[in-house]
């Protein structure tokens, strides 16, 4: 594998609704594909590409994001945070690879925005759900394969908080949907773009029961 602090970085100008970004990302994700953290939990750097639901969710943000407390899981680039951020939300961007939220920080302080970015397993979500509540959570491209629907679910109904869950028709995220039923009501907030409200705030035994621990380091 090659490490992420040595792979060729490129800059590219992404344009979104809060106006442009200069992002810089590797050069090429496949360099960084190691079959030791395969091995371990089939873990691809797929945080490393420029998805186009996270594009798609850029454009269903709200324009004012004053004071809002915006939470985003599986971050990868963090674009939809940096555009948060940019109209003045409170943002914690999390992701489980280090070099993605390593590559946000740096992107963010380059772009002269401010947001938190931490390294947050979904599997293992105390630091989030000690920092709830939220007023907007943000996932864009998370549910892809199978083993993501249930600790998503799990979750995201215990955080209680609107999502906006942006996602190019994977069958996995239509799992997830269906999970969340009876807790959210879904409507469509633009193509690809999926916003669930809950119906009821989580019961606090509910946030307790899904933290549990620390995820592993990537
Ligand atoms: C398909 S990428 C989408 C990235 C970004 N949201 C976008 O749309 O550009 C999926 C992201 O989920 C992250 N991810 C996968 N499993 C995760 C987990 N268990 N906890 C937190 N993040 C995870 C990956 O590192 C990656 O950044």
């Amino acid at each position: 594998m090659q490490p992420f602090a040595a792979a060729e970085l490129v800059e590219e100008r992404v344009d979104t609704p809060a106006g442009e970004f200069l992002v810089r990302r590797p050069r090429d994700p496949a360099s960084l594909i190691s079959e030791e953290s395969f091995g371990e939990d089939e873990y691809l750097p797929y945080w490393a590409e420029r998805w186009p639901a996270s594009e798609r969710l850029c454009r269903t943000l709200p324009a004012d994001l004053a004071g809002e407390r915006v939470l985003e899981l599986g971050c990868g680039l963090g674009v939809p945070s940096l555009c948060c951020a940019r109209r003045g939300a409170e943002v914690l961007a999390t992701d489980w690879s280090g070099d993605a939220i390593e590559l946000l920080r740096a992107n963010a302080a380059h772009n002269k925005v401010g947001l938190e970015a931490r390294r947050v397993d979904w599997r293992y979500p105390t630091e989030v759900l000690a920092r709830a509540p939220f007023d907007l959570v943000l996932a864009a491209d998370v549910c892809y394969e199978r083993r993501n629907v249930a600790p998503l679910a799990a979750l995201l109904r215990a955080l209680g908080a609107p999502v906006l869950l942006a996602d190019p028709g994977r069958a996995p995220a239509g799992e997830l949907v269906g999970e969340l039923a009876a807790d959210f009501t879904v409507d469509e907030a633009g193509p690809w773009v999926r916003r669930l409200s809950p119906r009821a705030a989580p019961a606090r035994d509910e946030r307790q029961q899904c933290a549990s621990g620390t995820g592993p380091a990537r």
